[in-house]
């Protein structure tokens, strides 16, 4: 068994990880090959994170897989991801099923070709009975985007006289994202080499620990994984606290 993966602590492990999946272009560049071509490879990093993820019995794994601002990249690389997307998700819907991982997506589902929406919502369907690992998929997804649709959400309803502006609270604007189903990320992976947010989660990220990495993300494997988690577990969260205050409710708990 791995070293790193034994210096796990089990009972200490995240329940939420999410992940900007970032590097694909760069790798397939130094290789002199097609931005796609890294791409492609990347499907290869998911397959073994989300399998190293439902071993350790995480409980969700968000992946940023495409943001809003994405669509304008090039056309053909847009056209190439979408195709990658359905036939990776086709490939590996049975494979979800029998791994018990029910599929998820949040973003801005209208945004993408007819043919993705199909195959993603097929897959919805299939996966849904299942009651280990939750997948995330982050698609023409942005944090602005989301806090714009809560706000415009909000304010219908309360047009509408379905709720008073004195109950709206961080609860209530939480309900309104889509992420209302998960608990907010312990932590947040970033690969590839870049340190910033690039619009992913901005308000279930408030208290998440980052972790940069420059390995790109068609290198990323389980032990890369492993390896933020143990940084992890060697954090101290103290939510605004002092560390006095977080050192003592561990020992009373
Ligand atoms: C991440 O890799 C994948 C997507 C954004 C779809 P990039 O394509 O951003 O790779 P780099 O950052 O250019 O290397
Ligand atoms: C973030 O990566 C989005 C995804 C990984 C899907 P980008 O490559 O788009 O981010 P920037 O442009 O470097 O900030
Ligand atoms: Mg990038």
């Amino acid at each position: 068994m791995s070293t790193l993966l034994n210096q796990i602590d089990k009972e200490l492990l995240p329940r939420h990880i999410a992940i900007i999946m970032d590097g694909n272009g760069r790798w397939a560049k130094e290789k002199g090959e097609d931005r796609l071509y890294g791409h492609f490879h990347g499907v290869e990093s998911v397959r073994n994170i989300v399998e190293g993820c439902a071993e350790m019995g995480i409980e969700y794994l968000t992946l940023y897989a495409f943001s809003t601002e994405n669509w304008e990249r090039p056309e053909q690389e847009v056209t190439g991801l979408m195709e990658l997307l359905v036939s990776t998700i086709r490939k590996e819907v049975a494979t979800l099923n029998k791994n018990n991982i029910r599929l998820h997506v949040i973003g801005d589902m209208k945004m993408l070709p007819g043919f993705a929406q199909k195959e993603l919502k097929e897959a919805l369907e299939i996966t849904k009975e299942n009651k280990g690992l939750n997948l995330i998929m982050a698609l023409s997804y942005s944090g602005r985007w989301e806090l714009g649709n809560a706000a415009k959400e909000i304010a219908i309803q309360v047009k509408e006289g379905k709720i008073e502006v004195r109950d709206i609270n961080e609860k209530m604007i939480e309900s309104f994202l889509c992420t209302k189903d998960f608990p907010d990320p312990e932590i947040m992976i970033r690969t590839g080499g870049e340190s910033r947010i690039s619009n992913f989660l901005l308000y279930q990220l408030a208290y998440a620990e980052l972790y940069f990495t420059q390995v790109r993300w068609p290198d990323f494997r389980k032990e890369n994984l492993y390896e933020a988690i143990v940084d992890f577990q060697g954090r101290e969260r103290r939510f605004g606290k002092t560390g006095e205050q977080v050192t003592k409710s561990i020992k009373t708990q």
